[in-house]
Parts: C-alpha cells; sequence; structure tokens
C-alpha cells in the first residue's frame, strides 16, 4: 500500500482542502478586490485531473474532502466531481466530503449535493441584513443566499453558517445571529480577517478580535468550552441557554497549528502545505510530465516541508499583507 501521509514533525495528515476554482460570484471586501486577475483557464486542472488526485490522496490516507474556491458552485461540471469523489464514502475510505459556498446556487445544488454523498456543509453568511450584505459583497443578493440556506436545510443537510466578525459592519449582529442558528438548527463559526491577498481597503479598519468578542458574548450568555475539534482552527463552545454549537476561528489571537491535520490543493493543481506560507509543489506539472508515480514523489517532498505553524500577526496599517495570494486561491 502507498506511504501514509505524515508530515516532518510527525502531524498525520488526514484532511484535503480541495480548490474547484479561485473564481467567485460575489467580491467580498475583506476577500478580494473589486477587479481581480483570476486564473485563466489554462492553468487550471481539468475535473478528471482533480478526481484521479483525490483518489491518490484518499489511496494514501485522506479521510475527510472538503471543496472550496473561490466560490465551488461556480465551477461547471461540479456535481460531476462531487459524485466521483463521493464514491469514496460509504466504507471506500472517505468518513466525509464537505464542501464551503457562499450559497448563491445551493437553490439549485443542494439536492445533486446530498445525491453525491455531502451530509454537512458549511455556507458563508456575514450578516442577515440586505443593504449590509450588497455592501460587503458589493452586489449579492442576500435572499438568494437565504433561499439557498433553506434549500439545504430542506435537503436535510447539517449546516454550519461561517461569519466573518468586521468591526464596525456585523459586530452587533452577533448575538441575533447566534438566535437565528439556534432556532434553525445550525452551528455558527465566528471567523477573524486574516492577511492574505490584496484588497481595496486596510484590513485594519474591520479587524476585531475574537476574545474580545467572547468577553462580549459572556455577558449575555453562558460559553461553556467543549472538547470537540475537527483538527482545524476551530475552537467550539455551546452557548446557553441557547444550546448552539459556536466555533470560534483565531489564527490571529491564538494559534491552532500544533494539531494541523491539513493540506490544500489549488485549482491550478499547487498543494500548498499552510494557508500562511508558500510552501507548495505542483502536482499539476507532475501529473503530466510523470503520471501518478511523480504525483506520489511531490507529495512526499511536499510533507517533509510543511511548516510548523503560519506566522500572521494583526496587520498593521499600510503593510502588505503577509501572504499576497488571496484566501480563494488556496480555498480558506
Ligand atoms: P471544518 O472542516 O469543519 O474544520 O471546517 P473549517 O471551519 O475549517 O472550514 P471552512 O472552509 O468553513 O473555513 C472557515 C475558515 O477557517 C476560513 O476562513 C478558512 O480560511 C479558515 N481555515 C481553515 N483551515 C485553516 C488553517 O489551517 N489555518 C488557518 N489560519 N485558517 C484556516
Ligand atoms: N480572512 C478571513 N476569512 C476570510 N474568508 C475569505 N477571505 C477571508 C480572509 N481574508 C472567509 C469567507 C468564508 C471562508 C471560507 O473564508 O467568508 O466563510
Ligand atoms: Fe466569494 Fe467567499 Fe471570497 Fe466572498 S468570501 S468573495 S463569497 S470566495
Amino acid at each position: 500500500a502507498p506511504a501514509p501521509l505524515i508530515d516532518g514533525i510527525g502531524r498525520r495528515i488526514s484532511y484535503l482542502r480541495l480548490s474547484v476554482t479561485d473564481r467567485c460570484d460575489l467580491r467580498c471586501r475583506y476577500c478580494m478586490s473589486e477587479k481581480m486577475d483570476f486564473m485563466p483557464r489554462s492553468a487550471i486542472l481539468s475535473l478528471e485531473e482533480m478526481a484521479a488526485i483525490a483518489d491518490r490522496f484518499v489511496a494514501r490516507g485522506i479521510r475527510r474532502i472538503r471543496l472550496t474556491g473561490g466560490e465551488p458552485l461556480v465551477r461547471r461540471g461540479f456535481e460531476g466531481l462531487a459524485s466521483t469523489i463521493g464514491r469514496h464514502l460509504d466504507g471506500g475510505g472517505l468518513d466525509e466530503l464537505t464542501l464551503t459556498t457562499n450559497g448563491n446556487k445551493l437553490p439549485e445544488m443542494a439536492a445533486p449535493l446530498r445525491d453525491a454523498g455531502v451530509r454537512r456543509i458549511n455556507i458563508s453568511l456575514d450578516t442577515r441584513d440586505p443593504d449590509r450584505f450588497r455592501y460587503i459583497t458589493r452586489w449579492g443578493d442576500v435572499d438568494k443566499v437565504l433561499a439557498g440556506v433553506a434549500a439545504a436545510k430542506q435537503a436535510g443537510l447539517a449546516i454550519k453558517i461561517n461569519m466573518v466578525a468586521l468591526k464596525g459592519l456585523n459586530e452587533d449582529e452577533i448575538a441575533p445571529m447566534l438566535r437565528w442558528c439556534a432556532d434553525e438548527g445550525f452551528d455558527l463559526t465566528l471567523i477573524e480577517t486574516m492577511p492574505l491577498g490584496h484588497i481595496d481597503e486596510d484590513r485594519t479598519d474591520r479587524f476585531l478580535p475574537l476574545t474580545n468578542v467572547h468577553e462580549r458574548l459572556q455577558q449575555e450568555f453562558t460559553l461553556v468550552p467543549l472538547d470537540f475539534s475537527t483538527g482545524g482552527p476551530a475552537r467550539y463552545s455551546r452557548v446557553e441557554p441557547l444550546g448552539v454549537r459556536l466555533g470560534m476561528i483565531s489564527p490571529l489571537t491564538r494559534n491552532f497549528c500544533d494539531g494541523c491535520n491539513r493540506i490544500r490543493l489549488t485549482a491550478s493543481g499547487k498543494l500548498y502545505m499552510c494557508l500562511g506560507h508558500e510552501d507548495r509543489v505542483d502536482l499539476k506539472d507532475a501529473l503530466r510530465t510523470g503520471g501518478m508515480d511523480a504525483v506520489d514523489v511531490a507529495i512526499d517532498d511536499a510533507l517533509r516541508v510543511k511548516p510548523a505553524r503560519h506566522d500572521f500577526r494583526i496587520e498593521t496599517r499600510e503593510a502588505a499583507p503577509a501572504v499576497t495570494r488571496h484566501m480563494s486561491v488556496t480555498g480558506g
């Protein structure tokens, strides 16, 4: 059997984030510039190549795959890729196939996703207010996303709402969002803005440390820490008396890299070993020149150099972002 995925400091890699496109139908201000240079089509892996690489990762011990973007649902043929990967579920080695989406296309995609084997999805929703939503996303329609959320619920998918905490933009909506998630039976995750890629504004103006949010929430609710982790960055608690599960992703105020179990493949076939570093190998090139054996060699090379931790720091004004590629390239 092919060698399992263990990195240079002994961490077992079992989770792959697969970015199927760097494109998106929205332009959230903390994520993208209004004018973006997306990768040319010629640089992108075909869906067949993506599926072949995913197969190989499953054979090498990847147990969970999260499909991301950009916005994964804008890639044509996405359902086909999801069901191809989904055939590894139910005893085929893969424990979970999930995705992270902005929800715009869920009204038509929720049922096909469930049919592909997806049971749980993360939906980005920073505000439920139509005007604020349009402002943050530059042209999004919150009613479309809410219809997508409803369709996903209707299809029986478990839902986690992702809310980026934005100073002066949605901080007053955190408690209402918690109540809404409690009513709907969703989990909620709050996220600190991370310094990834050039945007048209200064992220420091919107940075809201989740340590502050935690203190504020404690005045109104009781946050009971949960002994639960996905190997990801979120630290979870149960918010009482609402009974809702709350995740907090605080890369800037609390580092979580010791238990990191994840790697990420971009739409152009680059395998990044950390969200916050440039260390990567080119699996597209390996696949096209040397086939799957060359892919294995490249993966082994990458494992040896997986960084011990990211070193995101709270951005200082006018400083360049820590990492120049956007979140949408590496899929978060
Ligand atoms: P699980 O698979 O359930 O752990 O979900 P998740 O919360 O990791 O996935 P999601 O795609 O919803 O990502 C939520 C946020 O977490 C995004 O802003 C990601 O960029 C961020 N994130 C995910 N993994 C990492 C990581 O390894 N390091 C850092 N710094 N952020 C991450
Ligand atoms: N910092 C933090 N979160 C971000 N997201 C996109 N860009 C950033 C950033 N720079 C969020 C999206 C989505 C998740 C995948 O990442 O809102 O919920
Ligand atoms: Fe698109 Fe998500 Fe980035 Fe918003 S945060 S622009 S929805 S990829």
